[in-house]
């Protein structure tokens, strides 16, 4: 993005002369001198001259109490963003797509609940039974919201990236998607390996993927089932994105957060980038600013990969998932409406999951009626 390079550069010019030429830039901004506001309230900043660089994204992300959870031999972390509140549905992903898995390791990301939520005290004390219990949560010390999901998606990085420098691969998804993990890790060991059996699921399903994934820069892999281009510019509403953040007509390409793959290299740059990002130019939109403005600003990109992800309402996952062997990430009726009750909802998961457990097992391949 042209003018973040080039509001920095003149930041830039602007801290030189303030610290007195005597430290350079770099080191400036890897000591974070400078002040950063409280991101949990969304960033209204005015009358800001440009003289000061600050405030930059600041992830609030407690890391001594956030400890490692994952091996250091996992090859993958599969970070799902997730709600505080959503206890039983991550209980629901655990028994089902988010089952223990070999060398890979499932993390929830969730974040404070807000005093103004009916028992919220209750919601932290089962967060802290799920932490002792599970391992596999992750609290980013901002108050759940939908601007503060771009939080999430940082602080899942800056965790992984302090705790697991060495784990190659992550793969990003949601608690409201039923998503094909055993796919998701077989595309994982492939970039690892580099190999693929001829008569292993994805040769057989997707052999061009295969090849994609064979002949691919590890280092630069940061790839998503679906790849966005062109998509218009909205300036108001949830997915509004103000004309002072992105003046242009059309967003910058991303991926949708329904899943990507990031190599840790990626990841670092990421990271990077995210602590000399200028908040005011933050799009509070998760997927499209961490795939999109921030990986402009890391001066990466995320490209499209051949996985299939489908956006239904049927609340039907699990025929889908029958009738196409490569659907790997499927909105669930908690995304997208639909699905009768609570409990109905929780089932598509379990019924997706035995198709998900069937397709995969070489012995049991045709898989019947859903
Ligand atoms: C993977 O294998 C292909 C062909 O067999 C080779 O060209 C490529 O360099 C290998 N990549 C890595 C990362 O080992
Ligand atoms: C990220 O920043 C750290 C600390 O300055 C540096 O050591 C590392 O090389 C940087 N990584 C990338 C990918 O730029
Ligand atoms: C799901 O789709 C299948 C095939 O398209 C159909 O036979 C089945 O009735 C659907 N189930 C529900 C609950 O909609
Ligand atoms: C795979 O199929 C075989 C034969 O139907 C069955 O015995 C086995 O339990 C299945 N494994 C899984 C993981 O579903």
């Amino acid at each position: 993005m042209w003018f973040i390079r080039k509001n920095l550069a003149s930041h830039a010019y602007a801290i030189v002369f303030f610290i007195l030429f005597s430290i350079c830039l770099y080191i400036t901004f890897y000591d974070k001198k400078f002040p950063t506001t409280s991101p949990i309230s969304i960033p209204l900043i005015t009358g800001r001259t440009n003289i000061s660089p600050g405030p930059y994204l600041d992830v609030h992300l407690d890391l001594a109490t956030n400890w490692a959870m994952c091996q250091k031999h996992d090859y993958l972390i599969i970070y799902v963003l997730s709600t505080i509140t959503n206890v039983q549905r991550r209980q629901v992903i655990r028994s089902t797509w988010g089952s223990k898995q070999k060398d890979v390791c499932f993390v929830f990301i969730v974040g404070q609940v807000s005093g103004t939520t009916e028992n919220a005290g209750e919601y932290q004390l089962k967060i802290n039974n799920e932490k002792r219990e599970h391992h596999d949560v992750v609290q980013i010390d901002h108050f759940e919201s939908y601007a503060n999901v771009i939080y999430k998606e940082i602080a899942a990085l800056k965790w992984a990236n302090h705790f697991y420098p060495d784990i190659p691969f992550l793969f990003k998804t949601d608690d409201d998607l039923i998503v094909d993990t055993i796919l998701v890790s077989s595309i994982g060991k492939v970039l690892v390996t580099n190999v693929s059996l001829r008569d292993s699921f994805l040769v057989q399903n997707r052999p061009n993927l295969v090849s994609t994934i064979i002949s691919s820069n590890r280092e630069t892999f940061f790839r998503g089932g679906w790849a966005m281009d062109y998509q218009p510019t909205l300036r108001s509403g949830k997915f509004g994105v103000s004309e002072k953040v992105w003046p242009h007509a059309v967003l910058p390409h991303y991926c949708s957060g329904f899943g990507w793959f990031m190599s840790k290299n990626i990841r670092e740059h990421l990271v990077n980038a995210s602590l000399i990002y200028p908040i005011e130019k933050a799009a509070w939109i998760g997927d499209v600013f961490v795939s999109g403005f921030l990986a402009n600003a890391a001066n990466v990109k995320c490209t499209g990969l051949e996985i299939d992800f489908d956006q239904t309402n049927s609340a039907n996952c699990s025929c889908l998932m029958v009738n196409n062997p490569m659907l790997t990430v499927c909105s669930s009726s908690f995304h997208s409406g639909g699905g009768g009750t609570e409990m109905e909802r929780y089932l598509e998961y379990q019924k997706a999951w035995q198709v998900i457990q069937l397709r995969h097992n070489s012995s049991d391949r045709k898989i019947g009626a859903c």
